[in-house]
């Protein structure tokens, strides 16, 4: 049959926003872990669409594990950046974390494709997609083309979406 094209997917983002719960929900059923828990280091996943075949990257986003995430730059086709939406004491902590990244020489200069998931929607506190944005300035990214969704990652909702745009920009 068709051979699906490979792509290599950074998954990024603060501790405990829900990287490792968003691409097990991606994972086929049968190889779906059955509890999350924190990401030490990082852990190589991989998930099917339609059209593309995704080896994932989910990195730690513990403080200690941060200085990881630039090995892997090079490597990356896309981008998944992941922010608590419940979190608004961290939000500027991820917004730092987000501007490291756009500044670094890896992925500076590069147009790949970054994939925004406004997760813990379902939290009472939670701010909308739309606040995440402006709060992390998304406007202000205009080499790259990029995409935000509002999700709950235990719940399954919203991640379809987001990985729809990923594969229409990618395939
Ligand atoms: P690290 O591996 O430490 O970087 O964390 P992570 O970003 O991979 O987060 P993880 O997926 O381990 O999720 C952290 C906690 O948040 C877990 O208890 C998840 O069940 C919970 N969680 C993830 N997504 C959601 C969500 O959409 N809503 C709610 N309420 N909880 C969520
Ligand atoms: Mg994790």
């Amino acid at each position: 049959g068709l051979k699906k094209k490979e792509v290599n997917v950074l998954c990024l983002g603060l501790d405990n926003s829900g990287k490792t719960t968003i691409i097990n929900q991606l994972k086929p059923s049968d190889s779906q872990a059955q509890d999350v828990v924190p990401t030490i280091g990082f852990s190589i996943e991989k998930f099917k669409t339609t059209s593309l075949s995704f080896t994932v990257f989910d990195m730690s986003g513990q403080g200690r594990y941060r200085n990881l995430w630039e090995h892997y730059y090079k490597e990356g086709q896309a981008i998944i950046f992941v922010i608590d939406s419940g979190d608004q004491l961290r939000m500027v902590v991820a917004k730092e974390e987000l501007d490291t990244l756009l500044n670094h020489s890896d992925i500076m200069h590069r147009r790949i494709p970054i994939l925004f998931f406004a997760n813990k929607m379902d939290l009472r506190d939670a701010v909308s997609a739309v606040k995440v944005s402006q709060l992390l300035c998304l406007e202000s990214i205009r080499d790259k083309p990029w995409h935000i969704c509002a999700s709950n990652a235990v719940k399954g909702e919203g991640l379809q979406e987001g990985v729809d745009w990923l594969q229409g920009t990618m395939a």
